[in-house]
Order: C-alpha cells, then structure tokens, then sequence
C-alpha cells in the first residue's frame, strides 16, 4: 500500500496485523474477520454491505442507536467552538451544567460528578475517593474494597482487583490491589433457571458480607462495590432483596456502597439509574457508556454530598483530590452528553425502555426449551441466554450461534457460552421479537456437537 491508500484503506485490501485488538479472539478474527463500516439508528452495516441489527446497542453503551441527528450536530459544532479545554485549574461552563444535571438525574442534585473517560476510569477514581474519604475523616486503617465473584469492573488495576472473573485476574496476580475480598456471585441455576426478572431465591447471599466483615474487621474496610445487576458475566440478576441488605450491611458498618453503574446508568432498566430501580442508594456510583451514547468516551462519579465536603478541609488554594485526566470532562464528549440526555428526555427514550422490557422479557423466555439453552435471564431491557458448551471446548458454541445468528441479520454479544441481547431504547417492539427470532434461527442452525 502506497502512503495515500495507508491513510484510508479499503476493506477489500486491508492488513490486519497490527491492530491487537481487545478481547478478542485475535487470530480467530483475523482468519474470518467481520468488519463494520458504518451504523445508523439500530443497525450496523458490515464491510460486505449486509445491515445486521445492534443487538447490544453497542457494547450496552448507544441505547439512543447510532448517529442520532441530534448528537451528531452537537458534536460537529462543539469541536469548531471549543475542541479542547484543560480542566486542571480551568473549566468549560457545559461540564459544569452537564455535571448538575447528571445529579439531578440521579435524584442528588447536591453530589457531585467526576468526570473521567472510561468505566474503568470511574472504578478506579471511586475506590480512590472511598480510601482517602476514610483516611481525611482519621479512619485511615479502612483501607480494604469488597468486590464480588464474577464482577466486571473494567481492565484497571482496580476494577481488576475487585473484580471476579477469574480470565481478566489470574495472568496479573502481582499486580493486584492488596487486602481485598469478594462477595460470591448470585447465579445458582438450581434455584433461579429461567427467572423472569429478579429470582426469588438469594437474598441470603447478601449476609455474606457479614461474614467478610467478621474475618477482617469493619474498621478495615473502605467500601464494597457491585453493579447493582452484573451484565458483563451475563446478566446476572439480583436476588429479590439482595442489595437492600448489602446496603444495611454496609451502613451498620460505616462502609461506602459503590453500585458500578457503568452499563445500568441512563436507562437499561427503564429508570434512570439502578439505584431507583431497586429502591437502594449508594454512596458512590460509577457511569459511562450510555451517558452520551458512546460518541465520545466519557464516564464519571457520582459521589455523595458529604465524602466529597470530606476533601474540602485544608487550604482553598489547595488541590484537594490529586487525581484527574487529561480528558476529564473533554467538550466533545460533554456535547455529546447534553445532546444525548435532550434525545432521552424529549423522546421519552428511558420510558420507552421501561415499555420495552416486557416485550424482551416475553420474547427471550420463549427460547426455553430451543437447542443448548441452558437457561435465559432478563431485567429491564437486558437479558442473556446461557448455552450448554461444546465439553471441552468452552466459548465454542457461543461463537457459532453468534456466527449463524449475524449470517441471519443479528449482531449479539457473546463471551464464554453466553449471549446477551440489550437492544437500543429506540427499537422497536417487532425489531425486538425479530431479533429474537433471528437467535432462535441461529440456535436450531448450530449443531450440537463439533
Ligand atoms: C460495570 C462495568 N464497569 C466498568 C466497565 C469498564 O468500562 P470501560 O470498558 O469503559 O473501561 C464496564 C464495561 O463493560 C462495566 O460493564
């Protein structure tokens, strides 16, 4: 390739050595890679020209679908107004507005917001604020974070030690966070297969903590930090009760509660944050993804009112959080936020999901019963369906339903042998039956031994 063709490769012709791409099965892709070129409301268009449907809006991450008018002129006339703005010791007055109305969304119009650039980012920018809270107050042997099994807390060094998937953990062990300790994950298949919503069974689970708190002392402990529903490992739901219990554990105990909202907050469960989904607030919480559509990266933390009153103690002129990013609340990706809350509340898009969460929920439990499914889960508009594995081959079968069903017109997500379906608000109800209609084709199409 000349260097003119290396500036805007075509697709046909196209080298794909260099990019290591992220979790990724690299050498699987680039023997049979699937490439997208462009997108448009809920639909991908791949390099072949075939229009699939954005099963997992994104990554869980543009309920608002792709290129909404909106948004995209937001962000054409932020970048020739303000393309940068430093925010260390200067500010842009948008973030300001954007950081007032992410607490009112929120329901705490006196918290404050972080802004950072990632989910991983707001993790670990949170359990740096729950260990200095404590250690500003004088509790500084409150130095311990309670994760959870099976939790996805981003790829930092933080989100890695709290979290519990064992794939993202064991080939980092000497770079973990010490002192921390995990929660068991809630998924008993036993008692809670084909749960519609959240499972009657579990809410024990949460006394768990207790039993943590016994072994290491609560003066010990800092903060516990679960997504109120975990999504990344599949969709596991909270049991009925579970995390108004963690959220009595906790307060009994002086610890901070950090519900990771990064694929719950703006609207996947039909109500703005999780929080007030299930009627329990924490201390901190995360965001990212859907707060402005993944236009540009942007995430953030909401932190209560007091924690952050705990750093405004020495001198005004003082920095009192040493910590920050060169892109923290970048004008771009803030635009973007105003543009994609205006689209959320003008149409009514978090409602929408509210009202699409039944029609999910119906389509996806009909699955019971279809080729390897072992069990199919859902709450708002997010659900996963779990297949038997290939023995001795685990992710394999996931991998060719995934392959059958985008051959049929549909772009789920798979990891391990789990698929997992959160369409855009903006779809509707016939594009969320079809959609499962398309796996339902894609399962029977898969066979069941290789
Ligand atoms: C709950 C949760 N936290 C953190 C992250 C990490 O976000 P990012 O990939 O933007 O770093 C994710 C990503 O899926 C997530 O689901």
């Amino acid at each position: 390739m000349n260097a003119v063709t290396d500036l805007h490769p075509d697709s046909q012709n196209l080298d794909l050595r260099n990019w290591w791409m992220p979790f990724t099965h690299n050498r699987y892709f680039k023997a049979k890679p699937r490439l997208i070129t462009k997108a448009k409301g809920a639909y991908y268009e791949l390099a072949d020209g075939r229009r699939v449907f954005d099963c997992l809006s994104g990554l869980w991450c543009s309920p608002l679908g792709h290129s909404h008018p909106t948004v995209v002129k937001a962000v054409q006339t932020q970048v020739e107004t303000l393309d940068f703005s430093p925010s260390f010791q200067m500010g842009h007055p948008a973030a300001f507005a954007l950081a007032s109305r992410i607490a009112a969304l929120a329901g705490r119009p006196n918290d404050s917001v972080f802004f950072v650039n990632s989910g991983s980012e707001a993790v670990d920018t949170a359990l740096k604020i729950a260990v200095a809270y404590h250690r500003l107050r004088g509790d500084a042997a409150r130095t311990r974070i309670i994760g959870r099994e099976r939790g996805y807390h981003g790829v930092g060094l933080g989100g890695i030690s709290v979290g519990g998937i064992v794939a993202n953990r064991k080939m980092f062990a000497p770079l973990m966070v010490p002192g921390v300790d995990h929660l068991p994950h809630t998924w008993n298949p036993a008692q809670m297969a084909f749960s519609k919503g959240e499972p009657d069974w579990g809410a024990h689970l949460a006394e768990d903590l207790e039993r943590i708190v016994a072994l290491h002392d609560a003066s010990t402990i800092a903060a516990v930090i679960v997504e109120p529903m975990q999504g990344s490992t599949g969709v596991i739901v909270p049991p009925k009760g579970y995390l108004k219990r963690l959220r009595e554990i906790c307060t009994k105990h002086g610890i901070l509660l950090i519900f990771d909202e990064v694929i719950t907050g703006f609207g996947r469960l039909g109500t703005p944050f999780a929080g007030s989904y299930f009627g329990v607030e924490a201390d901190l919480n995360t965001f990212a993804k859907a707060v402005n559509n993944a236009t540009v990266p942007l995430g953030g933390v909401i932190v209560r009112e007091d924690i952050q009153q705990a750093f405004m103690s020495g001198p005004a002129h003082a920095i009192e959080f040493f910590h920050g990013y060169t892109y923290s609340g970048h004008p771009l990706a803030v635009a973007a936020a105003h543009a994609t809350l205006d689209v959320m509340r003008d149409e009514k898009l978090i409602e929408r999901a509210a009202a699409l969460a039944p029609v999910l929920e119906k389509a996806v439990h009909s699955l019971q019963g279809e080729p390897h499914v072992t069990d199919v889960r859902n709450i708002g508009l997010a659900s996963a369906i779990e297949l038997a594995p290939y023995a001795g081959q685990p992710g394999l079968k996931a991998i060719k339903v995934f392959e059958n069903a985008l051959n049929d017109g549909q772009m789920p997500r798979f990891s391990g042998d789990i698929l997992a379906l959160a369409p855009p608000f903006i779809s509707t109800e016939t594009q969320v039956t079809d959609m499962v209609e398309g796996i339902r084709r894609a399962l029977r199409a898969t066979p069941a031994t290789v």
